[in-house]
């Protein structure tokens, strides 16, 4: 039994591309069709809006203008360049397809939907896009905003994001691309998806498809996509440690294939949740990262006050991070050099970091900084 209402369809393309003729942002990505610029966007724009990515955008190009020159440069530079963006996998991936094009394919992007999805990174969504608006292939594209545009025009009521449900709008998806002139009719779904069928309060007066649509004439707009209730999302308490060692502090390399892998961060510790925050859920806290610190880097370590908490949800839990300031007793730190660096607060920034170890790296410069300028001020240790 067929899951949507299948209305004419005959203008759908006809309609959007004329709106997108009229109505289409003017992005950089916009301006060329050099495949590899293609394909940076859009693995950029995967689970990020476009505004967040304009200018992470630039300046990657500026710093990797090719597909050789990406596959040339140190990882800890890619990172670097995506620290912020977040989903840091996506930077690795391109680092390493990137690698594959220039020795598989002499530095040139392969032309078939199934040699990119061959690449690391690149999935069913993504070589679309580069397909049909690098290469002007008549692929379809289905990400979050374009389910839910054809969820409404075609009032599909299965879950969308269950594999039947996707299995059958990717075929929907496929079998409405007008030949020849795919890109921009992906594009215009994308922006429609964006600026007019938006989530929550779509401006259906406003759009093209508003007489196509099967949800607006059914008025049930607000319940397409149909989504499974997400469960919510489990809450993970950890401690965060700023070891310090005469003018230095410690911090770690993130494995490769962990979340946040190959960034670097504070030490820390998952701990066991506590329901009363207060002195004895620090101590409590301080005891866990003691533990971790000593069987993880093989240092003792004392454990000073809590200097700030944190929150920060990521796709899967929410994170209550706890930071504390301790200070090197005695040990040699394991797996010195590549893993493990004492390093200088200054030296900081040279290291790409998630949002969270970012802001305790930049309170501590900012403590560094009130401390010089204190130490600076005329009749004070090294003023007037
Ligand atoms: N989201 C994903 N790809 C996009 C594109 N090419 N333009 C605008 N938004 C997008």
């Amino acid at each position: 039994m067929s899951q949507y209402n299948r209305p004419m369809t005959s203008d759908l393309s006809g309609r959007l591309l004329s709106w997108y003729a009229r109505h289409q942002r003017a992005l950089p990505w916009r301006a060329t069709r050099d495949p590899y610029q293609v394909w940076v966007s859009e693995v950029m724009l995967q689970q990020t809006q476009v505004e967040t990515v304009l200018p992470y955008y630039q300046r990657w190009l500026r710093l990797f203008p090719t597909i050789e020159a990406l596959a040339a440069a140190e990882p800890q530079a890619v990172l670097a360049a995506w620290e912020g963006l977040g989903y840091y996998s996506r930077a690795r991936h391109l680092l390493r397809a990137a690698q594959q094009v220039a020795v598989e394919y002499g530095g040139a992007l392969p032309r078939t939907v199934a040699a990119l999805r061959a690449l690391p990174g690149i999935g069913r969504y993504t070589a679309g896009a580069i397909a049909s608006i690098a290469f002007g292939l008549d692929a379809a594209v289905l990400d979050g905003n374009v389910k839910r545009v054809l969820a409404r025009v075609f009032d599909f009521r299965a879950d969308v994001k269950s594999p039947a449900g996707e299995r059958q709008l990717w075929a929907l998806a496929e079998s409405l691309v007008p030949p020849g002139r795919a890109g921009d009719y992906n594009q215009a779904l994308m922006d429609l998806g964006a600026a007019i069928c938006t989530p929550r309060a779509p401006a259906c007066l406003l759009c093209p498809l508003r007489d196509l649509c099967a949800a607006y004439r059914l008025g049930v707009q607000r319940e397409r996509p149909v989504t499974p209730a997400r469960p919510a999302r489990p809450q993970r308490v950890q401690a965060a440690g700023v070891v310090r060692k005469r003018e230095r502090v410690l911090i770690v390399q993130r494995p490769p294939e962990a979340l946040l892998g190959g960034l670097w961060a504070f030490p820390e510790a998952v701990c066991p949740a506590e329901a009363q925050a207060g002195r004895k859920a620090d101590a409590r806290h301080g005891a866990c990262l003691r533990a971790a610190l000593r069987a993880d880097c093989g240092l003792k370590v004392r454990i000073g006050s809590r200097m700030l908490t944190m929150q920060h949800a990521f796709t899967h839990f929410r994170l209550t991070l706890h930071v504390f300031d301790c200070r090197w007793q005695a040990g040699r730190l394991r797996r010195a050099g590549r893993l493990r660096r004492w390093v200088r607060v200054q030296e900081l920034v040279q290291y790409p970091m998630g949002k969270l170890d970012r802001k305790i790296a930049e309170a501590l410069l900012a403590d560094e900084k009130r401390g010089l300028l204190r130490d600076d001020r005329p009749g004070t240790k090294g003023g007037g």
